[in-house]
């Protein structure tokens, strides 16, 4: 067991940290205010490789590995996880989906567009009436012999207002129930596809969340993923992958608010000294030092066995219940430690506060985490 990076490891640390001071801290309180996220910002990503990091590189990806994803995940998510959701969206459910399940044609056409940041793509399985409950999907895709005709509505898609194409799970065989779901590779600006309302969210405000509508949408058979009826099985499989990008997301909300509760304890008085004098100060940071490294463990190692070609969708599992639950509590205790100064916008750790508590819900809630890891452990 080696718990050290490899020196490629901290250079893809190092300079997503470079990028996440230069580029992202600048405006991210007008972003997050405005609910708005520029595209040159999402070009920029793309120009680091942040948006295709385990694409192969004749796709234009970064061709690195899971654990630099969750590198480069973990401190854009310091800063700004608004960035940080675009990426993970991108990396782990649109972009892993077309490189290991998608089509040649598929992966050429969507691929380097994705990897470059000319659009984002999206993930869309979640309904007004399929949530947690995956499997009821309302939308159905009726096969037309070569092609499908697509209706329904989508709901809180991330980047569901930028993206080039859209992977929409749904419903074609009703009798064969999960069995009977597709997953449609669906391109902007196809007739019938309308992008719906804009989310105002509690966090991630940067990020835009929308719902989309598909009305008599007609999509190319060529357009599927995957032999028919894959589609549930699809959104399973590359959700296991996002539970690890939303983990490092979280840890790296947890540590971004931890770092800036240890400066200001080293520069806030009270009683005559530093409050990282006080006791009562110290054992909050012990902690949240402790259990960020107890999230970042459990991260690491998911994607180590990701990496490896192991198993991992009990440690995704696991990493994101407990990191998530981490986000939570540290910034919280981060927002404690800067006293008033941590209930206003320019000291940062508000917003982080307010961006941990998504990761609770997106991706699998925290619930269908202990469910998944239930059924792990009882082996059901
Ligand atoms: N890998 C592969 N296959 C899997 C799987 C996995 N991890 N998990 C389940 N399956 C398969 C099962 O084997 C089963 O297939 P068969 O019947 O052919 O054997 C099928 O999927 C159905 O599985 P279950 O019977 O276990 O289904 P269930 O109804 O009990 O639900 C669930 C399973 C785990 C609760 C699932 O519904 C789930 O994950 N729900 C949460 C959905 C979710 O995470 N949504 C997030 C939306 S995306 C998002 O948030 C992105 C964003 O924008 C940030």
């Amino acid at each position: 067991m080696n718990f050290d990076l490899t020196e490629e490891h901290r250079m893809v640390q190092s300079s997503a940290r470079e990028f996440a001071q230069t580029e992202l801290l600048p405006g991210v309180i007008e972003r997050d205010t405005a609910q708005e996220f520029p595209n040159e910002l999402v070009k920029k990503m793309g120009d680091q490789g942040f948006m295709a990091v385990m694409v192969d590189p004749q796709y234009g990806g970064g061709g690195m590995d899971t654990l630099s994803y969750v590198l480069i995940m973990e401190e854009l998510s310091k800063i700004d996880a608004s960035a940080s959701v675009m990426v993970s969206v991108n990396n782990s459910l649109v972009c892993y989906g077309l490189q290991e399940y998608g089509t040649e044609e598929q992966k050429q056409k969507y691929l380097p567009k994705i990897a470059a940041g000319d659009y984002t793509g999206a993930f869309c399985l979640s309904e007004p009436e399929a949530g947690s409950d995956a499997t009821s999907q309302q939308t159905t895709a009726v096969d037309k012999g070569d092609h499908y005709i697509l209706n329904g509505t989508k709901n809180w898609i991330t980047n569901g207002g930028r993206s080039g194409v859209y992977l929409v799970m749904a419903q074609t065989d009703r009798a064969k129930q999960h069995r009977g779901i597709n997953c449609l590779c669906v391109e902007r600006g196809t007739p019938g596809f309308q992008i719906g309302k804009k989310e105002d969210k509690l966090g991630i405000r940067g990020s835009d969340t929308h719902t989309l509508m598909f009305s008599d949408v007609k999509v190319p058979k060529s357009n599927r993923i995957g032999e028919d009826g894959f589609g549930f099985k699809f959104a399973m499989k590359t959700l296991d992958g996002g539970r690890i990008g939303i983990a490092a997301q979280a840890l790296g909300i947890a540590a971004g608010a931890y770092e800036l509760a240890l400066k200001y304890s080293k520069e806030r008085k009270t009683f005559g000294k530093e409050i990282a004098q006080h006791q009562a100060i110290q054992f909050k940071l012990a902690d949240m030092a402790t259990k960020i490294e107890a999230a970042r463990l459990l991260v690491y190692k998911a994607a180590a066995e990701k990496d490896a070609h192991l198993p991992y969708g009990l440690s995704a599992a696991m990493a994101k219940l407990y990191a998530s639950k981490v986000a939570m509590d540290v910034t919280a205790e981060a927002i404690q430690v800067h006293g008033g100064y941590g209930y206003v916008k320019e000291f940062h750790v508000e917003r982080l506060y307010r961006d941990a508590k998504i990761t609770e819900i997106y991706e699998g809630t925290s619930e269908i985490q202990r469910m998944v890891i239930a059924r792990h452990v009882l082996g059901m």
